[in-house]
């Protein structure tokens, strides 16, 4: 038997008021966020606290972020982080990135963060082969565009020490994944993306049914 608590709105709001601890700053950043169309693609408060227990909880020191939008999950890192850390953050976007950045700086943590904006592929390629910072972050996030997280997935497995661990948001896509009838590219590369990652011999795996779907992998 499988126990899980169904999560209706009452249930999900008495978490939050038993558990968020959000920052008047944070909480700006997500008012001001739900104002644009496309504010869906932000992470839940909650999974922004969980994003900062985790940091703490493995003592992440150097960490990449790849897709920022208006830097929610960023400043959870940011602010997580010891003051001589530092997150890289990938995002396409220049308009969404400034805003996280300027908001990393009011709140204090925006010397922890190394903003680069273009395609990330091309950032984590940069990384690797022209910086050498193979093996050397503790912590990789990835919730940038569907189609491309196998690509990401990779390089961050080359970026992490052994040890270190990727965590990979929405894998679970709205349900979509187990819905036949959706063949959109998106929903193609997240079933596709969960399967390679199934029998993965580099990494030990788990997949949280949370928010939109986590997976976490450690590298072995
Ligand atoms: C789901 S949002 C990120 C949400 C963010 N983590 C948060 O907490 O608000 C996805 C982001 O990926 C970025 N993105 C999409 N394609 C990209 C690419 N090829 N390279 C870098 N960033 C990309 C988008 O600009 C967008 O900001």
């Amino acid at each position: 038997m499988r126990i899980q608590v169904e999560l209706n709105e009452k249930l999900q709001d008495y978490v939050a008021d038993v558990s968020l601890r959000e920052s008047d700053l944070q909480r700006e950043l997500r008012s001001v966020t739900a104002k644009l169309p496309l504010h869906l693609m932000q992470i839940s408060p909650e999974q922004g606290q969980f994003l900062g227990v985790l940091l703490r909880a493995i003592g992440a020191k150097r960490t990449v972020e790849v897709g920022v939008f208006t830097g929610y999950s960023l400043l959870s890192t940011a602010l997580a982080l010891p003051d001589d850390g530092r997150v890289v953050a990938l995002d396409i976007s220049e308009e969404w990135s400034a805003m996280a950045l300027d908001y990393c700086k009011r709140a204090g943590v925006g010397h922890k963060v190394d903003l680069r904006v273009g395609d990330a592929r091309a950032s984590l390629a940069a990384l690797l082969e022209q910086e050498g910072e193979a093996g050397s972050y503790d912590f990789v996030f990835i919730d940038a565009d569907k189609e491309n997280y196998y690509s990401y997935y990779e390089s961050a497995l080359e970026l992490l020490r052994p040890g270190g661990l990727v965590a990979v948001d929405n894998v679970l896509w709205h349900g979509a994944v187990v819905d036949e009838s959706a063949q959109d590219s998106e929903t193609r590369a997240l079933r596709e993306f969960n399967a390679e990652l199934h029998y993965d011999e580099r990494v030990d795996l788990s997949v949280i049914p949370f928010a939109d779907g986590l997976t976490f992998a450690v590298k072995r």
